[in-house]
């Protein structure tokens, strides 16, 4: 699909928390993300927020094709995400949940808890080209769902 058609056909309903795996013991809990077929895409790449201040919004983009899973490895956080007629909001908890984002919704993160640590894995490794960064671009991308649905 060419980017006007990821973002006119982008759907919250596509999003889903999977829950992962999970290895709980007396002495620790363990928990595994792998490409099994268990999550809807190959993992390219991993990366991680720490060191977040309390007021920081992270996030404030979407991507043309890139695909993530989100997961609270510690802490707490809350996902919001909007593809352009409707929004969904996730509150990040637990380590054994991970929140799927398809391509061609906007994303914000916020409400980070002191410490909390926020764990992405995506489908793609990084290319600035695959961002829309711009609110009213992504509107217009996204008008077709507002104007014919
Ligand atoms: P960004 O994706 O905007 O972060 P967030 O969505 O968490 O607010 O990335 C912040 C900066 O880091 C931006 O300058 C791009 C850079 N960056 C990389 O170099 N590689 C990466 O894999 C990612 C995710 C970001």
């Amino acid at each position: 699909m060419n980017k006007n058609d990821i973002f006119a056909n982008s759907t919250i309903k596509d999003c889903r928390i999977i829950t992962l795996m999970r290895n709980s013991h007396e002495n620790g809990s363990l928990s595994v993300v792998e490409n099994n077929g268990s999550i809807p895409f190959d993992i390219k790449r991993v990366y991680y927020l720490y060191d977040i201040p309390g007021d920081a919004e992270r996030g404030g983009h979407a991507h043309c094709e890139n695909q993530s899973l989100i997961i609270a490895v510690s802490g707490c956080f809350t996902v919001i995400l909007n593809d352009g007629k409707e929004i969904a909001t996730f509150i990040l908890n637990r380590p054994y949940n991970a929140l799927y984002v398809p391509a061609g919704l906007w994303r914000e993160i916020k409400d980070f808890s002191s410490g909390s640590t926020c764990l992405v894995l995506t489908s793609d490794t990084y290319s600035e080209d695959d961002y829309v960064r711009n609110f009213n671009e992504f509107l217009s991308l996204t008008a077709p769902k507002r104007d014919f649905k």
